[in-house]
């Protein structure tokens, strides 16, 4: 299967075709990326003050839980922040539409996870090795354990002025699993338990937590790995979005600027080939049940 599959589909709220909707489940749990070039995301005319690097006060994202409402990661006056909100609730009711229109078969499994706005280049950007998503890595999220429920993720490049944003894309799942697993310590007995007492994760780890958020760390801190590893770059032009399961497939963000996501946390009930996910590849690895 290619790293990226494209789909003409150039509405968020539009039916999908039948060819579209398997093409797309297919290629996102076997680790592609599903690529619409001409799907964009429109910034009203009010709007366009969003395109200020400085609105994200010292983080990489400002975020937004777009059920209870709640934004976070800015630094905008009152006026910046309803503007900020508006248009990222409106982003996220996008996205929803989206997947509940291409993914049908995930249905009620489909949950909503936090919806991201990135106005900061990454090029040049300063952070600690384990946050530096410039390097490959899956994604794991060290405080909010999954449970083994997949990390879907819908991204759209927004750069006012042509700007791409540059991705690298590696290995397969279970290649990257087989290179690192064996020098991976199992969970210490009582570990997952003291980390939510300390009120280090918000829920308790299941042994898949731990073993994802090792994953992420191992193939970030390995810089032969980084630079040897079977990769291919790939740039994303603005007025277009990409989906993908980004718990499976192996990536990196290089440069770019203005970008929005969306997470959601897709239930393993509802997947279609289980026997793709990362939950299933390490216990077949590891030979035994792991959430
Ligand atoms: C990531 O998920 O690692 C970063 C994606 C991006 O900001 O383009
Ligand atoms: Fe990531």
């Amino acid at each position: 299967m290619d790293r990226l599959v494209t789909l003409p589909i150039d509405r968020w709220d539009a039916a999908a075709s039948a060819g579209d909707r398997q093409s797309a489940i297919a290629a996102l749990e076997s680790g592609s990326v599903v690529w619409m070039p001409r799907l964009a995301f429109e910034f009203e005319p009010g709007e366009s003050g969003l395109f200020d690097p400085n609105l994200g006060a010292q983080a990489k994202n400002i975020s937004l839980d777009p059920q209870r409402h709640v934004l976070r990661g800015t630094s905008a006056d009152a006026a910046g922040r309803d503007l900020l909100q508006g248009m990222m609730q409106r982003y996220a009711d996008a996205t929803g539409a989206l997947v509940h229109a291409l993914l049908p078969g995930y249905g009620k499994g489909l949950n909503w996870g936090r919806t991201s706005f990135r106005p900061c280049e990454i090029e040049g950007r300063r952070s600690s090795w384990r946050k530096d998503d410039t390097r490959l890595h899956v994604d794991a999220f060290p405080s909010s354990p999954t449970g083994g429920r997949r990390i879907l993720r819908v991204f759209t490049n927004v750069h006012p002025r042509g700007g791409t944003r540059r991705w690298r894309l590696g290995e397969p799942f279970e290649a990257v699993a087989r290179r690192f697993l064996p020098a991976i310590p199992a969970p210490l007995p009582g570990s997952a338990a003291l980390l939510h007492r300390l009120g280090i994760t918000k829920t308790r780890r299941t042994p898949y937590d731990h073993y994802m958020g090792r994953l992420h760390d191992r193939m970030k801190a390995d810089l032969a790995y980084q630079s040897g590893c079977e990769q291919i770059v790939h740039e994303f032009p603005p007025g277009g979005t990409w989906l993908v399961y980004t718990d499976l497939a192996s990536h990196a963000a290089m440069r770019g600027q203005f970008l929005l996501e969306q997470t959601f946390l897709v239930e393993m009930a509802v997947q279609a080939d289980p026997a793709r996910a990362p939950l299933r590849v390490l216990e077949k690895l590891l030979g035994r049940a792991l959430a």
